[in-house]
């Protein structure tokens, strides 16, 4: 199916998010959408998959005039989408999840004109899907224990199964692995073989690079640019942001006194016990940590939170013995916090930035101070270049907003930063400020410990990495004498040289 989109406009208030958009997507071909954030991509893509209307403007099918008004009309048209952040049913079955919106009218009898779900029709049509795309999903699991990337592959095949021709994927390669995003580029190639169109909504120019057959560019709402790939970043870049970007060096932040240091600490959840051993990070340093999502990673930040206890071990951050300390101990204690899920842990929902910042304050306060807390939320906008205002809420950002709301609520100073993929959605400009910020924490001394899939950010910005597989853990690797190939092997199980549970 051939999509024109014709001087599409969307008004937020007083935000022109598409300004006279116009695109044209090809049968047969993986589209990229790229531009900083705020550029309005993901309000184009839900005016085109029927989550928002559009205020003014045409989309055409195959030439004929399509009247989307919802994201039904959208999937019975043949147009579906997957979200930035994910809009599944946690509580439920994969294979529930699966059934969402699916449905067979019965023709004869006397329930004809209802509507039903074969749930054996649909397991068999779940295996058989999972098969051609090679996705590992098991039906029965609940959605809640599913990696982003399994969330995601779940929601392509559901959409593929309602017949959906052209599959819009917003920020897909944000939080899944290798492995899942060689899955979800075959499975792109794949569709587009067949004649399907795939748009692909993103911020890295080496995933556009690597699967996309032509993009289109955006800056503030106006489509700025096309170009066939392959195509030279330099020129993507100048297209996104209208000027060149300059990679900024890491200097030397490391001092010689510990910051975090845990002894025979052993760490647990309902499926992995983690052997951290011994292991000490310095003032100022920044530890990359390297691996699958779910390998431990995110359990090792949460116990340096004080949001788990350890099994066995001690924790001492900064000379205190943290072990058995309540969270709120180690937030006294200079101890900050950036969840991935930014809406699910970070941020609330229906809450504005101002109140985000009022619910920062101090509790032992008796009045809430609107007044300070507005002046903050006012300056952090500022500083943070947050596209939006003190009584935004935060769910109506963008992505890359959202992120920036929930790095400018983190505290100053801090003595332990534990980052989930701190620049998850961010546009690459926005990456190398946020990291420019960082680097000034450490500067005073803060210590970093972030997980990231982003293999190029560990290696980048780390002082050393240790990598998870499995149940094991490696030792800290200096990260000058890392290379992505050895990084990789290392995320695969293959300890090259560290032994493992021995830091
Ligand atoms: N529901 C909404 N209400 C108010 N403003 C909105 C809403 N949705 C988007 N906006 C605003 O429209 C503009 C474009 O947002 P959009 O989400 O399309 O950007 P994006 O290009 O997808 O950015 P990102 O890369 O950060 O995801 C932003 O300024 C955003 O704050
Ligand atoms: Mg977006």
């Amino acid at each position: 199916m051939r999509i024109e989109l014709q001087q599409i406009t969307k008004r937020f208030g007083q935000v022109l998010a598409n300004d006279h958009v116009s695109m044209t997507i090809e049968a047969g071909s993986i589209h990229g959408l790229l531009g900083e954030n705020g550029a309005g991509k993901s309000t184009i893509v839900k005016v085109l998959s029927g989550f928002i209307s559009r205020d003014a403007g045409s989309v055409l099918f195959d030439g004929r005039p399509a009247n989307v008004k919802t994201p039904a009309d959208a999937i019975r048209s043949g147009v579906g989408m997957l979200h930035q952040d994910p809009l599944d049913f946690p509580p439920l079955s994969v294979l529930d999840n699966f059934m969402v919106g699916r449905g067979e009218v019965l023709s004869k009898g006397l329930f004809s004109g209802l509507k039903f779900v074969n749930p054996d029709r649909a397991r068999r049509e779940f295996h058989r899907l999972t098969e051609a795309f090679n996705f590992s999903l098991n039906p029965n699991n609940r959605v809640s224990d599913l990696t982003v990337g399994e969330r995601q592959q779940l929601e392509i095949i559901r959409l593929l199964s309602l017949g959906v021709k052209t599959l819009i994927l917003d920020e897909p390669t944000t939080g899944i692995s290798a492995d899942q995003k060689t899955a979800l580029f075959n499975a792109a190639r794949q569709l587009a073989s067949e004649g399907r169109s795939v748009i692909f909504v993103s911020h890295k120019l080496e995933d556009v690079e690597e699967v996309c057959d032509r993009v289109t560019v955006m800056r503030a709402g106006k489509v700025v640019g096309n170009a066939e790939i392959p195509c030279p970043d330099s020129i993507l870049i100048d297209l996104i942001f209208g000027k060149e970007l300059a990679l900024p060096m890491k200097p030397v932040t490391r001092q010689a006194e510990p910051m975090l240091e845990l002894n025979q600490v052993v760490v647990k959840d309902d499926r992995l016990t983690l052997n951290m051993g011994d292991f000490t990070a310095y003032k100022g340093e920044v530890i990359g940590l390297a691996g699958l999502e779910g390998s431990g990673q995110q359990l090792l930040l949460l116990l340096c939170a004080g949001l788990i206890k350890t099994a066995i071990g001690t924790v001492v951050i900064d000379q205190s013995d943290m072990t058995q300390k309540p969270y709120p101990e180690y937030i006294k204690h200079g101890i900050g916090y950036s969840p991935a899920d930014r809406l699910k842990d970070g941020l609330i929902r229906g809450l504005s930035i101002h109140e985000h910042f009022i619910l920062r304050s101090p509790a032992r306060k008796l009045m809430i101070d609107w007044k300070g807390s507005h002046q903050q939320a006012t300056e952090a906008i500022s500083t943070f270049n947050i596209r939006g205002k003190p009584s935004s809420h935060v769910e109506r950002l963008s992505g890359g907003n959202q992120q920036r709301t929930q790095l400018a609520l983190l505290p100053v100073p801090l003595n332990l930063l534990l980052m989930e993929h701190p620049t998850r959605g961010l546009d690459i400009e926005s990456t190398l400020w946020v990291w420019q910020q960082l680097i000034a924490r450490c500067q005073t001394g803060t210590t970093i410990l972030f997980m990231s899939s982003d293999l190029d950010e560990i290696m980048q910005y780390s002082d050393r990495v240790l990598v998870f597989s499995g149940d094991q853990v490696s030792a800290p690797i200096e990260s000058s004498k890392l290379t992505a190939e050895k990084l990789g092997q290392m995320i695969g199980g293959r300890f090259v040289e560290a032994e493992p549970a021995s830091i």
